[in-house]
């Protein structure tokens, strides 16, 4: 759904509460040249005590991470981050919701080393249903495996969540959207699976779960280690350093994408070939229900996963 559909008017800007409109930057912003920007994307849910964010501080963990390679150094703490959010969800009326920070390499000079280019943060929150269709959270997805390979971690931090990463993101999503699936498999450099162009990918095999570990190239999801902390309390075994080749993707008995934004799909074909009986598998299905019910708070379990938005 474009902006331009929703009810929101509020972005904050270091410090400000700007009007949705005017929330602009100048052409000659270093981060949009070279991509030296970090960002995090999180899902607020709505719950019976009001809107509750999801893994808030490992979210904000991350943003402060992802800044250091590049040297970025956020203007604000995150206390002062986090008020800014939970009073951008109270302004705009906003239930469950995306949140979307940022923090850029800002206006100054635009030699690639960044110079006195100042390191500016803004926030942003709308209303986002499933990000692959709410058909795919039940039915699950076709994917591609992309001809696009992931960059190694020898030539880019995989781990920070940094802007410029997301056009390899875009090239393997792009060209499995364009050959009719619905989303692609990256794999790396070494031929490995990785994950998805914005996804952590997971393998189920003879009732045992299996995900490609942070040394493949891959971003550290915090839906990752969500799904990780539930399977294992629900009594499974999981490989969380795990190299899958691409050919035990086609003999695997489920699969399934996590993402703050993807939150658990199944992957029902990867290539020609169904996963399983080519629909969402029953360990998939209890690991959703689980999902689900921890963060829209249907149980107690949890509780410091969460940041409520509500004094
Ligand atoms: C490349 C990539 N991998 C994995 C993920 C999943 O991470 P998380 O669960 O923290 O959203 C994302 C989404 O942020 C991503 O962009």
């Amino acid at each position: 759904m474009s902006f331009d559909e929703m009810d929101v008017d509020t972005i904050w800007m270091d410090g400000e509460f700007v009007d949705w409109d005017d929330a602009n930057i100048h052409v000659l912003t270093h981060g949009l040249h070279y991509g030296t920007g970090v960002f995090e994307g999180v899902r607020c849910y709505d719950t019976e005590n009001g809107p509750a964010i999801f893994r808030w501080e490992e979210h904000l963990d991350r943003l402060y991470e992802s800044c250091k390679p590049y040297d970025l150094e956020i203007q604000h703490d995150p206390e002062e981050l986090t008020e800014a959010t939970k009073e951008l969800i109270r302004r705009q009326d906003l239930g469950g919701c995306y949140i979307r920070p940022i923090a850029y390499y800002g206006y100054d000079s635009l030699g690639v080393s960044p110079g006195d280019c100042p390191t500016e943060t803004t926030i942003a929150a709308w209303p986002w249903g499933a990000y692959l269709g709410e058909d795919a959270l039940e039915n699950g997805v076709e994917v591609m495996v992309s001809s696009w390979r992931k960059h190694s971690s020898s030539q880019i931090p995989t781990n920070a969540k940094t802007t410029g990463l997301y056009v390899n993101s875009l090239l393997a999503g792009e060209e499995a959207r364009r050959n009719g699936f619905v989303e692609a498999i990256v794999l790396n450099k070494e031929g490995n699976v990785a994950e998805g162009p914005g996804e952590n990918i997971f393998l189920v095999r003879d009732d045992e779960i299996y995900t490609p570990g942070l040394a493949e190239s891959i971003l550290d999801g915090i839906t990752r280690d969500t799904v990780i902390t539930l399977a294992e309390e629900m009594g499974y075994t999981v490989h969380d350093d795990a190299t899958i080749s691409r050919g035990e993707l086609n003999t695997a008995d489920e699969l399934f994408f996590t993402g703050s934004a993807a939150e658990v799909t199944p992957i029902r074909q990867v290539d020609n070939v169904e996963i399983g009986n080519g629909s969402r598998g029953p360990v998939t299905e209890e690991i959703q229900t689980a999902f689900f019910d921890l963060v829209e708070r249907r149980t107690d379990d949890h509780e410091e996963w969460f940041e409520y938005v509500e004094e």
